[in-house]
């Protein structure tokens, strides 16, 4: 019995070790992720088209992939929008500033290697004019030269761009990684696109991805009469999402290098999927303090997911009051919480956003290897910019549980 406990101690201090020797790293400033690559470019640029650039593992926290989410900005005019659900003696001094004042002081604070903005990016009802309010809404990342991928809400649409017009506005827009759909794919929605990061410069895994990010576009409302409420992700956008799924696994476990399974993955979107609804505070970390909004049919998204095997999480929005992280045979299903001042909220309740970060695994000839885990935490826009919420999505080999072998 007693030699028993000492080698479950053993095993429990084997695989904690890694994960306490990832929460020592320090936050230091973060060069710039974006490395530029020769060849195709990306049609931005008239006069010469500026070279793809690639996402990956570098820059003085090695080892180290970070993504900050922000949910529901729902920015409007700037300065003249007010904010909504704050306290009385603060509305005076609030508007969508207070929302970019939080992006400036998350990022600078986390410095992220890539910011996912989760749609509700603007309010569209009470943007004057679309063009501008995105351009204010994502003026943080792009003044700091940050990488940045966005998708779309179901409030994007409702001012002077159609849901195409804003998606091609923000792919026109300098330092986003965001595209408006798959080349030569029929496919439903704007923003359907995946992004690659490749590992550690210099490591044998340099030329492959090895933590893929997803992004879709979970549509604005039902257009089918019989059927009420908010869109869902179709038929044709899972066909793609499978096919690149597959594609990316297969080019992982190829030689040079050839992996064992495919590296993992992580889905960002805007509506929640009807299985967000499958917890409750005994199995969730977060809060729930509203429904879960999500379309009213089931079009079998998660069912997809599983399938594919990848991915290790899903991230949405569109439920301002709810920040919950649950995991459900597998995936972790996540929300960010409400970012924005001029999107509903609590007072009392700060506004906050969720980070991501991977971590790679040394090899045993001392190199980086692929991703070993994924954490998340919570950042709250109180005096403190409090973090909160800390937990592990996965670890490798454990499925982000603990193995006996006893
Ligand atoms: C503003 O109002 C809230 C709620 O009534 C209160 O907790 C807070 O102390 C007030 N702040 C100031 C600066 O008066
Ligand atoms: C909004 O920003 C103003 C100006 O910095 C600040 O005084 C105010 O406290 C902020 N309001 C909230 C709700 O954070
Ligand atoms: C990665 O690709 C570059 C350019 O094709 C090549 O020079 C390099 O040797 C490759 N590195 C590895 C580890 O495969
Ligand atoms: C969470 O716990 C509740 C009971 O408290 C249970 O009904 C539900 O199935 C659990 N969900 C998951 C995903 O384990």
């Amino acid at each position: 019995m007693a030699r028993h406990s000492s080698i479950l101690l053993l095993l429990l201090v084997l695989i904690l070790a890694p994960a306490a020797a990832d929460a020592s790293i320090s936050l230091r400033r973060a060069p710039s992720v974006l490395q530029r690559r020769g060849g195709g470019g990306r049609g931005a640029g008239r006069a010469s088209p500026a070279p793809a650039p690639r996402l990956l593992f570098k820059g003085s926290r090695p080892g180290e992939f970070k993504i900050l989410q922000v949910a529901d900005m729902h920015y409007a005019d700037g300065r003249s929008t007010g904010c909504l659900d704050v306290f009385p003696n603060q509305t005076a001094t609030c508007s969508d500033l207070n929302t970019t004042a939080f992006i400036y002081r998350v990022i600078r604070d986390e410095t992220p290697d890539l910011v996912v903005f989760t749609g509700d990016n603007i309010f569209g009802f009470d943007a004057t004019d679309a063009a501008k309010s995105l351009d204010m809404s994502f003026e943080p990342a792009v003044s700091l030269k940050l990488p940045w991928a966005a998708v779309l809400g179901n409030h994007d649409q409702e001012s002077t761009l159609s849901r195409e017009g804003v998606m091609r506005h923000i792919v026109s827009m300098p330092y986003t990684l965001s595209k408006l759909n798959p080349n030569s794919f029929d496919i439903d929605g704007f923003g359907n696109y995946n992004l690659e990061i490749y590992g550690a410069e210099g490591s044998s895994l340099s030329n492959k991805s090895v933590l893929n990010l997803y992004f879709l576009d979970s549509g604005d409302y039902s257009t089918v009469p019989s059927v009420p409420g908010y869109g869902w992700i179709k038929a044709s956008q899972q066909v793609w999402f499978k096919q690149t799924s597959s594609r990316l696994q297969k080019e992982y476990m190829r030689k040079p290098s050839a992996q064992k399974e495919g590296a993992p993955g992580l889905v960002y979107f805007h509506i929640p999927l009807p299985e967000f609804s499958s917890f409750d505070a005994s199995n969730f970390t977060g809060v729930k303090q509203e429904g879960i909004s999500s379309a009213s049919i089931n079009s079998g998204f998660f069912s997809t997911l599983l399938e594919a095997r990848d991915v290790k999480a899903v991230f949405t929005g569109h439920d301002h009051l709810n920040d919950f992280c649950g995991k459900l045979t597998g995936i972790h299903l996540c929300y960010a919480g409400g970012f924005g001042y001029h999107a509903y909220g609590k007072a009392g309740w700060s506004r906050r956003a969720r980070v991501v970060s991977a971590y790679l695994e040394k090899t045993v000839n001392g190199e980086w290897g692929g991703v070993k885990s994924i954490k998340t935490w919570k950042r709250l826009d109180d005096k403190y910019l409090s973090t909160i919420d800390s937990q592990v999505l996965w670890s490798k080999g454990t499925n982000g549980k603990l193995l006996f072998f006893c």
